[in-house]
């Protein structure tokens, strides 16, 4: 949807890029600019960067970048209209008129209903005849009517197309319910079909009741286990939480993390509304945000096999660094929270939630386990990684209080684990430093490049685009000299199709062209790009006509030759060029 450019104006204007980014992230001043932790990846040292004077960030860590709507778009996971209603909202504006919002809000409405009507068909299938066998594996499984109920879950049929067919009826179209992961089509027959077969059905309900997703159990055993819907315009797994629904209604001060569905499901039956699952995937940083929303401490409750440490090894990080307290579920006897209680019951799983370790003891015993420290090698070994567990602790205190518990273990002087623990800190900021400096460094090599594939073809050409497109950001003046040809550019000067695209678009816009205008047209890795160009440039001093002329000719004298068929003239062409 097109706004008028002058409410983009308007909109931008009343939400001040460093006063909406601070109900984010928390930001310091920093010389003319303002620098946080970046919320869009896990980091210890702030890289994200606020421009006040060009409205705009960008993160010398991972890229992201953009303006005051690119920020909001990431952030709260919206396309561009959106992020354009909730600034505006902000703001006290509205919206002008233009009738496509409608349609947009519409479409997603429809979505939902879609989704909450195939729920009800896989909970009706559930007390079908042809369904005794699900309702004999739920049974097996413990599962009691109450509990099915209040989960919603149902049974889709092992056929070909039931669900299609009954959603057809319902006036969906084919397009519709494969863009919901509901059907699949064969490429080979061109058929739409039923993408659930011959599974238990677990909605996944937003925290506004949406019905959004599904996941799929086997009955039996066979590959794979579950499946998922994947991404669709109503739904991402890496923002979505198994669950939360009723979590954050039981207004819990601790949540309960588990690995799968059926974890959770126990859990809540056996008394603990608090718990939650990721969907099939390894936890992000969005879930842990979003748990960070409800609650300050989140239990983990992984499975206990080597794949579960590994799990909440990666998990804990993540959750520390929005700020949760992590204690960790200890479970002996049992695969996971739903056969502990299965096994041993909801008093002893009380229990255990209540005895649950703090994360630092968890790591360092994970560490103490791992080796015989009656033998001398060994326990320097053991002294040296939990140095550089010691050395990740934030807070001064606790790192403090956990040298001289691990002191103590190891039975060392805990003024040398001290200066080891120290030790590794300065050489971890350093190699945070650098590991940034090579990621920016390679990406501005081009390598693994996504959004520019042609830069590594034509890197020089493309460093000039890069330069011209910064300096036509920060300087947009110089675009009426383009378009009036007292300076000769033109898109077709480009040799990359990103660049030439971004200088097309600017182009085609008015004459106060900013990153607001582009938002539309480009994705939010590809405003990080053009972001980064401009931030490139804003650091040189120097970023007038002349600079822009510099670049113009080092651009044009890439350019191909146009081959004359004639080989000799061709190459004395090339020669000319050469000297020049
Ligand atoms: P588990 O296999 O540990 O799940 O996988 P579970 O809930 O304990 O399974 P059962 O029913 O008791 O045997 C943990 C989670 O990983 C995802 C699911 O979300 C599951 O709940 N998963 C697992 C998949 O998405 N696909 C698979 O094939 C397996
Ligand atoms: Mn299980």
């Amino acid at each position: 949807m097109k706004f008028p450019h002058s409410f983009i104006e308007e909109v931008k204007y009343r939400n001040k890029i460093d006063d909406v980014v601070s109900s984010y992230v928390n930001l310091r001043r920093a010389g003319s600019n303002y620098q946080g932790l970046c919320p869009f990846h896990s980091e210890k040292t702030p890289s994200f960067t606020i421009f006040p004077n060009t409205e705009t960030f960008h993160c010398f860590g991972c890229g992201a970048g953009g303006d005051v709507i690119s920020f909001i778009m990431r952030a709260e996971n919206l396309e561009y209209p959106g992020a354009v209603e909730l600034l505006a909202k902000r703001a006290g504006l509205n919206l002008p008129d233009t009738g496509e919002k409608q349609n947009e809000t519409q479409k997603r409405e429809r979505f939902l209903s879609m989704n909450r009507e195939a729920a009800r068909f896989f909970n009706r299938m559930l007390y079908e005849s042809h369904a005794k066998d699900a309702r004999e594996y739920l049974t097996s499984r413990g599962l009691t009517p109450a509990a099915v109920k209040r989960f919603g879950l149902g049974y889709a049929p092992d056929s070909f197309d039931s669900l299609r067919k009954y959603m057809r009826g319902l006036g969906y179209t084919d397009d519709e319910l494969k863009t919901m992961f509901l059907c699949g089509r064969s490429e080979r027959t061109g058929n739409y079909y039923d993408y659930f077969r011959g599974r238990v059905m677990f909605p996944i309900i937003d925290s506004f009741g949406n019905v959004v997703a599904f996941g799929g159990r086997l009955l039996g055993d066979g590959k794979p286990k579950y499946l998922n819907s994947s991404d669709t315009p109503v739904f991402k797994k890496s923002r979505n939480l198994f669950a939360l629904n009723f979590a954050r209604k039981a207004c819990a001060e601790q949540l309960i993390l588990c690995e799968g569905y059926m974890d959770v499901i126990a859990v809540n039956m056996a008394g603990f509304p608090n718990a939650v699952a990721t969907l099939g995937t390894a936890l992000t940083p969005e879930q842990a945000r979003m748990m960070a929303k409800y609650t300050k401490k989140v239990i983990l409750a992984y499975d206990s096999d080597e794949a579960g440490v590994k799990a909440a090894k990666r998990a804990i990080p993540m959750l520390t660094e929005v700020g949760l307290e992590v204690k960790m579920l200890r479970m002996e006897g049992a695969k996971d929270p739903d056969e502990f209680i299965k096994k041993y019951g909801a008093t002893r799983f009380k229990t255990l939630l209540d005895a649950s370790q703090g994360r630092m003891d968890y790591l360092c015993e994970q560490v103490l386990r791992k080796y015989n420290l009656l033998l001398p090698d060994e326990k320097t070994k053991a002294s040296a990684e939990l140095c550089h567990v010691l050395a990740e602790v934030r807070s001064d205190v606790e790192r403090e209080i956990y040298i001289t518990k691990m002191a103590e273990k190891l039975s060392v002087d805990p003024r040398s684990m001290r200066n080891d623990v120290e030790r590794q800190r300065r050489r971890a900021a350093k190699e945070e430093t650098a590991e940034v400096r090579r990621k920016i460094v390679s990406d501005t090599l081009g390598y693994g490049d996504r959004i520019n594939r042609d830069f590594v073809k034509n890197a020089r050409a493309a460093r000039a685009e890069e330069a011209i497109l910064g300096i036509l950001l920060l300087r947009p003046e110089l675009l009426s000299d383009i378009r009036r040809g007292t300076i000769a550019l033109a898109p077709t000067d480009f040799l990359t199709d990103f660049n030439r695209r971004v200088l097309e678009a600017l182009l085609a816009s008015d004459e106060n062209t900013d990153l607001g205008v582009l938002a539309s047209d480009f994705s939010p890795d590809e405003i990080s790009r053009i972001t980064r160009m401009q931030v490139d440039r804003a650091k040189l001093t120097k970023n007038d006509a002349d600079v822009l002329w510099d670049h113009i000719r080092t651009l044009k004298a890439e350019a191909p030759i146009a081959t004359t068929g004639d080989a000799l003239a061709d190459i004395r062409e090339l020669i000319n060029k050469k000297k020049k």
